[in-house]
């Protein structure tokens, strides 16, 4: 059965941990949904992943639709989130009301992310009064890297971590039905879990989120260059696909491929 969110709501009340992980196209979203992770991101990481920008501040919302369309159609049991990418929203709440309702229509994922609080907070409120169900993103929100100048962790002083903890407050109150905590010290992970009753997603927020968050290409061992302190590689498929495109270069030029079982005959 496809994941709710209000199975995610469910899981947080009975102490149940869970995962999302980022996914953008219909193969990966498929072994995804295969391994039962219960909850799919389609980030803006994607402009680094999927598209090579240095940042995530180039991707269009043309690039979601088309990305988000993608794992929806591998992933029918996961609950599929389309991140608002820079400009989808900043300019007005006509922007997010209209972004959102294309996330929906045209993609069909069942939710929206977006990152930060002030304006944002009332925009979830209006997203969630149409039907849009809102995941908010607070902490190093990566749209936020020339504000921030750079990739620092964040909420690092007793200022900054209230500001977080009061955001996080405001968008629950808002009706954002899960929050993305990122790069933040473990302890505010922990108190902004436990003030909230919808769940809190860490990456790089410590182990007393109520789930976690990774990108896949990290996951998977795939990432080319720096890997952030948060993460845990679990598999080294960057390795193994250079082996096997060597491998067959290799066969190709040695003749030892194709060989007979991979010819067809003549009838
Ligand atoms: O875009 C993304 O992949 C994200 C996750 C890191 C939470 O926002």
């Amino acid at each position: 059965m496809t994941t709710s969110i209000r199975d995610l709501r469910k899981w947080k009340s009975e102490g149940k941990k869970f995962t999302m992980l980022t996914a953008y196209d219909y193969t990966t979203a498929r072994w995804l949904d295969r391994a039962s992770i219960p909850v799919l991101l389609v980030g803006d990481s994607l402009g680094m992943t999927m598209l090579g920008y240095p940042d995530t501040l180039s991707v269009t919302m043309d690039d979601m639709i088309r990305h988000a369309g993608a794992v929806v159609r591998g992933a029918p049991n996961a609950l599929v989130i389309g991140d608002l990418p820079f400009m989808a929203y900043h300019a007005s709440a006509e922007d997010a009301i209209r972004n959102a309702g294309r996330f929906l229509q045209e993609a069909r994922v069942q939710a929206v992310k977006m990152e930060g609080g002030g304006r944002v907070i009332e925009y979830t409120r209006q997203l969630a009064a149409m039907g849009i169900p809102v995941m908010a993103h607070l902490g190093l929100t990566p749209t936020f890297v020339n504000q921030f100048g750079g990739y620092r962790v964040q909420g690092r002083s007793d200022e900054a971590a209230e500001q977080i903890l009061n955001d996080a407050k405001a968008l629950e109150e808002a009706g954002a039905f899960a929050v993305v905590l990122e790069g933040i010290p473990s302890t505010l992970g922990e108190r902004v879990t436990k003030a909230l009753a919808i769940p809190t997603i860490g990456i790089g927020a410590g182990p007393h989120c109520d789930a976690q968050v990774l990108v896949i290409q990290d996951v998977l061992g795939l990432t080319p260059d720096h890997v952030a302190k948060f993460v845990r590689q679990y598999a080294k498929l960057g390795d193994a696909i250079e082996a096997a495109a060597r491998q067959f270069d290799q066969d190709v030029r040695d003749g030892a491929f194709p060989t007979p079982e991979h010819e067809y005959s003549a009838r």
